[in-house]
């Protein structure tokens, strides 16, 4: 496939881009926001691992679908020192920086790339122990076509884990002390329009009811069980922790600037004002906090 700088992406619960055009983005320039957001999110990635590691053999081969810029998929590596990791992705540019990161983790004989496209491209892919899917599904016209391809690709008795749905990531109260109170709702609400608008010009865009495990249960897998988990980075914040915030809402801003009224806009440019004392970069009330939903399901046994 050529170079695809208009992928879409939602704009619901990790505000993860943006550009251009008011449902596409472009994943070269998002690499950095998606590795900042991995990095700063890594405490949580490590959790979700070691449960899953909990309940679930030791898996040999890992395949991470959707993997962006292979942050996830080098934590994989970390947590199950076992495993063989494939970091799985239609965009060249991403993977290419997956590579680097596993070069400088020291990870590349354990973390590999494949250039591959759900639903269509997994097939020539091995069975894997643990087939993880973070927050890629919802790029997919027909996701339950695609979790069908997914289910042929776990190893017997492996398991998938689906990372979507959660909560909207929070940074900052209601009322930020100017401004109509709510705006964060209202970006939210924003966002989930631009989210089906997205979604409808999908190729094959398909709507489905989002209950996750009747999707994953719906291709033969056991559904296993569904838990969330928290990025609970409370003030005062660390600067790596506060750019990350800064740079979040400075793209959800480009998200619904055609949205948004006048008044909520130059609040949040007042916010995303490096002098401003009130701004997100001076003010001691920014906080981190987002919950990320995570559903397994199991295959049967050999
Ligand atoms: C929001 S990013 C998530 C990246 C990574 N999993 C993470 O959690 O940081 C979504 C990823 O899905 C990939 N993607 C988009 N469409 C896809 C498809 N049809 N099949 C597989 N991956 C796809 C994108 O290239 C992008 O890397």
């Amino acid at each position: 496939m050529a170079h695809a700088p208009h992928r879409h992406d939602p704009a619901n619960q990790h505000q993860d881009g943006g550009h251009h055009h008011a449902h596409t983005m472009d994943w070269t320039q998002l690499a950095p926001h998606l590795e900042r957001e991995g990095e700063t999110a890594a405490p949580q990635y490590r959790e979700i691992a070691r449960w899953i590691a909990a309940s679930h053999p030791a898996p040999d081969r890992i395949l991470d679908v959707g993997s962006g810029p292979g942050v996830v998929s080098c934590l994989l590596a970390e947590e199950f020192p076992e495993a063989v990791v494939s970091a799985v992705d239609p965009e060249e540019f991403l993977l290419a920086r997956a590579r680097q990161r596993a070069e400088r983790a020291g990870l590349t004989e354990r973390v590999h790339t494949h250039r591959a496209e759900l639903p269509d491209g997994l097939g020539t892919l091995e069975p894997a122990g643990l087939v993880w899917l973070g927050r890629s599904l919802h790029h997919v016209g027909d996701q339950r076509a695609a979790l069908a391809a997914i289910a042929q690709r776990v190893a017997p008795g492996g398991v998938v884990a689906l990372l979507e749905g959660g909560l909207p990531t929070r940074v900052l109260p209601r009322d930020v002390g100017f401004g109509r109170p709510g705006l964060w709702s209202r970006i939210d609400a924003a966002e989930q329009d631009r989210f089906s608008a997205m979604r409808a010009e999908l190729p094959g865009s398909t709507r489905e009811t989002e209950d996750w495990a009747a999707l994953l249960a719906s291709t033969g897998l056991k559904p296993g069980a569904s838990r969330t988990f928290l990025l609970d980075r409370p003030a005062p914040l660390s600067d790596g922790d506060r750019e990350f915030v800064i740079d979040t809402v400075r793209r959800r801003r480009e998200m619904v600037t055609d949205v948004l009224d006048a008044d909520d806009l130059a609040t949040l440019d007042r916010l995303l004002d490096p002098d401003a004392p009130e701004g997100l970069a001076r003010r001691p009330d920014a906080f981190l906090l987002s919950a990320q939903t995570v559903h397994t399901a199991v295959a049967a046994p050999a």
